[in-house]
């Protein structure tokens, strides 16, 4: 039984750092890319076997702490009524411009709309048998409205923020749906077995603070309090956060992550001792050479000063031409610099 991972969540302290990637099952493994080859990437979310398969390739090839449910923050979203296309970026045929657009999205029942969601969650508990913890996860409801406002990915996100501004009672009809979905959604993974949540707001850091507070800070703060959690922690991830650590902190939760922008033992400082993080190395040091990964890992590890309560991962995914040995080696890294 590897515990590490959930008693850091709580703030316990372990026998050395618990570590793992954000996006660490995908492209830069070639076992993942064996599997991928056979179907598409919403196929393969869509067969439990397969899902739970390249969930646990991580496990083996990294020796990582956590596995994380292998799926995508938008497959929810499809069953609202919006159909999903991967190019390999997410698309959507029809986004969601008006109030009648709003209105015809329908909030989805888990069990029936998204079985292949619990089934995986499912499969992965009998398989890791305890091995390590398992994350389920969802997107925030901002970055999922970001994508169903746009269609797609977007530089500016301009046509979201316009509706923000323009029409703040579509963009408020909208966020309280996806809210409902996400609720739904991460108590279903929940009571199928994931062990932690982790909500991804990837775009929560566009927007200024003010509008943060305004316009996001709401909705993640009614979805994480709706949370089934006693047993469960919720890390909270917004990208670009550094500036805003004290509000988006008001949302709730029990882990901050943190992307490479900030000095996480300055983030330490203005979160306090209640909170843990999750972070935060430059997912772009795994292309260093060794040496250097291992300097920038004990960087880290030394800005957090052994505190407990620390999570070891990148600050946001690992990038997809990655060479998988530097991702051995940065795991290996921490536990070694790390170990009590
Ligand atoms: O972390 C994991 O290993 C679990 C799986 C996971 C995926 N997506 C698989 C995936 C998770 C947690 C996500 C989250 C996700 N998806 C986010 C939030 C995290 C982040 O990276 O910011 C976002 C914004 C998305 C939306 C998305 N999905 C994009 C923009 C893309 C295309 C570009 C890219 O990064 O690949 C995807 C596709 C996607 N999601 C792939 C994988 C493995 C690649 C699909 C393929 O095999 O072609």
């Amino acid at each position: 039984m590897n515990n590490r991972f959930l008693d850091a969540c709580w703030g316990k302290p372990v026998d050395r750092t618990p570590v793992w990637l954000m996006r660490q099952a995908g492209r830069y493994l070639p076992e993942y890319m064996a599997v991928r080859s056979k179907c598409t990437f919403l196929e393969l979310c869509k067969t439990p076997e397969l899902a739970a398969e390249v969930t646990i390739q991580p496990v083996d090839i990294l020796g990582v702490d956590a596995a994380i449910l292998f799926s995508d923050i938008l497959t929810p979203v499809e069953p609202m009524g919006l159909k999903l296309d991967f190019v390999p970026g997410p698309v959507f045929e029809t986004p969601v411009r008006t109030m009648a657009d709003v209105e015809r999205l329908r909030i989805p029942n888990p069990e029936e709309d998204v079985p292949y969601v619990l089934d995986t969650i499912k499969i992965l508990r009998k398989e890791l048998a305890g091995r390590v913890p398992l994350i389920g996860f969802g997107g925030a409801p901002f970055t999922l409205a970001c994508y169903m406002v746009e269609g797609k990915g977007s530089k500016d996100w301009a046509t979201i923020k316009r509706m923000m501004y323009a029409a703040p009672e579509v963009y408020a009809a909208l966020m309280e749906k996806v809210t409902m979905m996400d609720m739904e959604y991460l108590n279903a993974q929940i009571r199928a077995g994931a062990q932690a949540i982790q909500i991804f707001d990837t775009w929560g850091g566009v927007l200024s603070p003010t509008d943060y507070e305004k316009f996001v800070l709401p909705y993640t703060r009614k979805l994480i309090n709706g949370l089934n959690r006693q047993n469960t922690p919720v890390i909270h991830f917004v990208k670009g956060a550094g500036t805003m650590l004290e509000t988006v902190q008001k949302a709730g939760g029990d882990v901050m992550g943190l992307d490479w922008h900030v000095n996480l033992g300055k983030a330490r400082d203005v979160l306090g001792p209640n909170m843990a993080v999750q972070g935060n190395l430059d997912p772009t040091v795994l292309y260093a050479p060794k040496e250097v990964i291992e300097a920038e890992v004990k960087r880290v590890l030394d800005e957090n000063a052994g505190r407990p309560g620390h999570i070891f991962n990148l600050g946001h995914g690992i990038l997809p031409t990655v060479p998988p040995a530097n991702a051995i080696h940065m795991v290996e890294c921490v536990h070694r610099l790390s170990q009590k």
